[in-house]
């Protein structure tokens, strides 16, 4: 794409893909090689799931759940410690730890398939990404969220591959981890997110595919901010 065109496009990264890609590791590092703000979209969803389940609420229950979403305040706070995930806050309490687990991660690919509850994020997410300078992390940042970012990436893997990296994420946290089930989650969990009918995981048209693969997150970064430089062509 020509400078002058990207020049009128929002300075927003975009940074999508099935879960365990390494995108949080990778957007963490461009978004720092850039000066830009981090915005970890499926935090968000995460914190919904995590409520609705503490809340008890029946996910067919449209009422409830309305309700549940107009009490959310979310705010998402840089880490106490470099390379951790992004602290949140709902409603001022601290439930960082308690939204990271594989059953979260389930529970938050439900809810996302909610078209209230997408409407409710996706809005929130654009409040926070209009004045540019960030780099947005999750499955329709680049389709959905920021159609007008300037540089937008799809990050794969196979599942094995994202499984294997998963696992030994949660055991350098001392969680103990069943492989199989986890991969069985992750297959599961690429299945709903792809077959939902609103906002479903998909490549932008323009945006950069890289397979995460055979690269370490340090790589992947490289290769992104190449492309952001203009170092590469899409
Ligand atoms: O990236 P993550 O694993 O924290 O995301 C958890 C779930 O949230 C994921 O399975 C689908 C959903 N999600 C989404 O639907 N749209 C996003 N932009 C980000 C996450």
């Amino acid at each position: 794409m020509m400078g002058e065109q990207r020049e009128k496009k929002l300075k927003v990264v975009t940074i999508d893909g099935p879960s365990g890609g390494g995108k949080s590791t990778v957007s963490r590092k461009v978004a720092a090689a850039l000066g830009y703000t981090y915005l970890d979209t499926g935090a968000m969803y995460r914190v919904v799931g995590f409520q609705c389940k503490r809340a008890g609420i029946d996910l067919t229950d449209a009422a409830a759940l309305s309700g549940l979403l107009e009490q959310l305040e979310i705010r998402l706070l840089p880490p106490l410690h470099e390379g951790d995930d992004v602290r949140v806050l709902l409603n001022g309490e601290e439930i960082s730890a308690a939204i990271r687990s594989p059953e979260a991660g389930m529970l938050a690919s439900q809810v996302s398939a909610l078209p209230a509850v997408r409407a409710k994020l996706t809005a929130l997410q654009q409040e926070m990404g209009q004045a540019g300078g960030i780099v947005a992390e999750g499955r329709d940042t680049g389709t959905v969220v920021f159609p007008d970012a300037a540089w937008k990436f799809y990050l794969d893997a196979p599942p094995e591959e994202r499984c294997r990296r998963r696992v030994a994420q949660l055991r350098a946290k001392g969680q103990q981890v069943n492989e199989q089930a986890l991969l069985a989650q992750i297959i599961q969990r690429d299945k709903q997110d792809c077959e939902r009918t609103v906002a479903p995981l998909r490549m932008a048209e323009d945006a950069v595919l890289i397979d995460s693969s055979n690269l370490s997150a340090e790589e992947v970064a490289e290769k992104m901010l190449a492309v952001i430089q203009g170092l590469e062509h899409c």
